[in-house]
């Protein structure tokens, strides 16, 4: 679904990503592991196309988008839930969702945006609240359904459980599951390895803009490399 092949990327004269090969197939969820400023967010930019990569390219359901401009990849059918949530602090909720359909000019967003309200009830609760008065929780509950409402094949997920407490983050990797069994393909970008391994089919190691280690989420959980690096020995 996802092929990307040898990208090189770029902060003027700071190379972030050096040589990044990974690729996600249909129905998968693929998690991208490791610590601070390894590259992990870079390579999401990328595909979403905040960024460009300056040589390598970037496959997505058989389209070369290695070039093409963010919204013409949120039509091709990839969305992202950035870090740091990035909500729209000064709209309502119900606001910050009608931007995630901005793409759309079909018949059903209501019915989508249903859907979304379905999943995260609270969001209904606070439907005309200022999202930036929002608990962190809901915040990140609002920028994942936001993502939702492009209706994504392949949803790119930074960091969602940054910040938030034991019982919230196990209700988001609940929904990253039931998202998935639902059909939607995921790309997740977590420091928290652990439960990142656990719900992944596959895994990427990124250290200093390289991948360094690839297999299957059981196997990285128990790989001697990864849990001395990664999951607290
Ligand atoms: N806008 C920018 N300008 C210059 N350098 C940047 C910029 N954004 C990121 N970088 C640098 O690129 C490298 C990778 O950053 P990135 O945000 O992708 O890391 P990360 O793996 O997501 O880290 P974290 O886990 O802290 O979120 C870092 O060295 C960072 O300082
Ligand atoms: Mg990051």
């Amino acid at each position: 679904m996802l092929d990307i092949k040898d990208i090189n990327v770029f902060y003027g004269a700071i190379q972030a990503l050096n040589n990044v090969s990974i690729n996600v197939q249909k129905g998968e969820i693929v998690a991208i592991i490791g610590s601070n400023g390894a590259g992990k967010s870079t390579l999401l930019r990328t595909i979403s196309g905040m960024l460009h990569p300056r040589t390598g390219t970037i496959m997505f359901e058989g389209k070369n988008i290695t070039t093409s401009p963010a919204h013409e990849i949120v039509k091709a059918g990839i969305s992202h839930s950035p870090e740091g949530r990035r909500i729209f602090t000064n709209m309502s909720v119900h606001e910050n969702l009608q931007l995630g359909a901005y793409i759309r000019k079909d018949a059903e967003i209501q019915r989508d945006m249903d859907a979304v309200l379905n999943r995260f009830p609270r969001l209904r609760e606070r439907f005309r609240q200022n999202a930036g008065t929002l608990s962190g929780g809901e915040q990140q509950m609002l920028a994942i359904g936001r993502a939702l409402m492009s209706k994504p094949d392949l949803l790119l997920l930074d960091e969602p459980s940054l910040g938030l407490a034991p019982n919230l983050v196990a209700e988001i990797f609940n929904i990253v599951l039931d998202l998935n069994k639902e059909g939607c393909t995921i790309l997740i970008v977590e420091q928290n390895a652990n439960r990142a391994l656990e719900i992944a089919h596959r895994a990427y190691v990124l250290e200093t803009g390289n991948i360094v280690l690839t297999d299957t989420g059981r196997a990285l959980l128990t790989n001697p490399k990864v849990k001395e690096a990664y999951l607290g020995g």
